[in-house]
């Protein structure tokens, strides 16, 4: 069995970002729901016919084991690394928010990596093929935001898991997450929209100015390498300064 990189969010943004890069070395699961956009990722990766996909709405938690157990195993896949880019953050006050609204972000942004891992930890489906994790979360777990306190409080419970998960999972898997500040994608456009920010100049506050997916990606590709065998239970804020003061 080969062993692949699965990430979630590959259709877009970061995800599609660090596919695009690793695909140069590792072959690849690209997670996401929209078939058209995930096929777009595979043609602008290396190695083209090496990468899989894995069509799935994450939203359906109960779901995840079933349908990427099968898929595995359809495909004769194991998962040594899992990148967990996928997220959704739509911006409204809380009194606005519904339960089920903040039940499907909580799902996608948190639960749907809680599933994974899980999976990715039974030997009978991956075997002892898991050796590293990376959970995209957000500055916005630390400095708060305006209209996203769900989006906030599922990226902290994500990192709350990451600790927790890293002493129960040492030393055969390493755990760690990356929280980007604001980056160029069709969410980070969303986010600028943010009232809060629109009040201030776009670059107030980042140092280096706004971010672009490949520093996330970069961050990725590194955390899976040789070079950070021994970092385990981390968290990265890659923000161009942005937390800095
Ligand atoms: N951009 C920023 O400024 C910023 C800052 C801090 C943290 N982040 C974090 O970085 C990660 C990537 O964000 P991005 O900026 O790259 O956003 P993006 O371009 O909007 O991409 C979001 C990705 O998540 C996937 N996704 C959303 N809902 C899903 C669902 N129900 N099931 C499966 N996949 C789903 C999307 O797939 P579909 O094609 O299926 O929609 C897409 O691939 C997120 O976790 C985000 O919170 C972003």
């Amino acid at each position: 069995m080969d062993n692949y990189v699965l990430i979630t969010g590959a259709s877009s943004g970061i995800g599609r970002a660090t596919a695009i890069r690793l695909s140069k070395t590792y072959p690849l699961v690209l997670g996401g729901r929209d078939e058209k956009r995930l096929e777009e990722t595979r043609t602008m990766c290396e190695n083209t016919d090496k990468h899989l996909l894995w069509h799935y709405d994450l939203a359906t938690v109960e779901g995840i084991a079933e349908n990427l157990s099968a898929f595995l195993k359809e495909n004769s896949v194991s998962v040594s690394d899992f990148v967990h880019s996928a997220g959704m953050a739509p911006l409204a006050p809380l009194r606005m928010t519904t339960s089920e609204t903040m039940r499907q972000i909580m799902d996608v942004n948190f639960f749907s990596a809680v599933e994974i891992l899980k999976l990715l930890t039974s030997k009978k489906v991956n075997g002892k093929s898991l050796a590293c994790v990376v959970l995209i979360s957000s500055i916005q777990s630390r400095i708060g935001a305006k209209g996203q306190s769900i989006y906030c409080a599922s990226k902290a419970a994500m990192e709350g898991f990451m600790r927790a998960m890293a002493v129960e999972l040492a030393p055969s898997i390493k755990l760690n997450v990356i929280r980007p500040g604001g980056i160029q994608t069709p969410m980070g456009d969303l986010l600028q929209r943010n009232q809060e920010l629109l009040e201030k100049p776009a670059d107030d506050g980042y140092l280096l100015g706004l971010g672009e997916t490949e520093d996330i990606a970069a961050m990725t590709e590194f955390l899976l390498s040789e070079n950070a065998k021994w970092i385990t239970g981390q968290i990265f804020t890659v923000d161009g300064g942005r937390c800095a003061h």
